[in-house]
């Protein structure tokens, strides 16, 4: 069965808590259960990972990317210096999805720049939850057409 992986870097295990006006009310949880719902219907599997340690994100990748097929990530404040994360998403050589939650654009300056969007697919911003529900079943369309990274 096709696998994604569906990774959120540092501060996103406390969604609910945080800043609620930028990023909604659901915790990391219950968008979790509703990504699991959604893959269930798309017949694809899902693996989570979070981490406040970008190490810890590369390890997982190097761990995980040889039985996947692709990825859904959002890298929080690892965005725009994470090279180290950039360069491990290259080197897993699947297709990814990039997602925050607000409107990175709309806000201060330095959330713009990302690392990762020159080797993604695309980029989700400022659908809240629902934004990785969309990257999940943009993904899946993209694997069953064969699509690269
Ligand atoms: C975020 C946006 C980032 O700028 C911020 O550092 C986050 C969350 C989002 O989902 O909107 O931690 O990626």
């Amino acid at each position: 069965m096709t696998k994604i992986l569906v990774i959120n870097g540092p501060n996103l295990n406390n969604l609910g808590r945080r800043d609620p006006g930028q990023y909604g009310s659901m915790t990391l949880p219950e968008i979790e259960t509703a990504i699991s719902n959604r893959a269930e219907k798309l017949g694809v599997e899902v693996a989570f990972f979070q981490s406040n340690h970008e190490g810890a994100i590369v390890d997982y990748l190097q761990e995980s990317s040889a039985s996947a097929d692709g990825i859904v990530i959002n890298p929080a404040a690892l965005t725009g210096v994470g090279y180290s994360l950039g360069d491990a998403l290259r080197d897993a050589g699947l297709p990814l999805i990039e997602v925050h939650l607000s409107n990175i654009h709309a806000r201060e300056e330095f959330r713009r720049h990302s690392v990762v969007a020159p080797i993604a697919v695309g980029q989700v911003a400022g659908l809240g939850w629902r934004g990785y529900l969309y990257a999940l079943e943009h993904m899946s369309h993209h694997l069953q057409e064969g699509g690269a990274a």
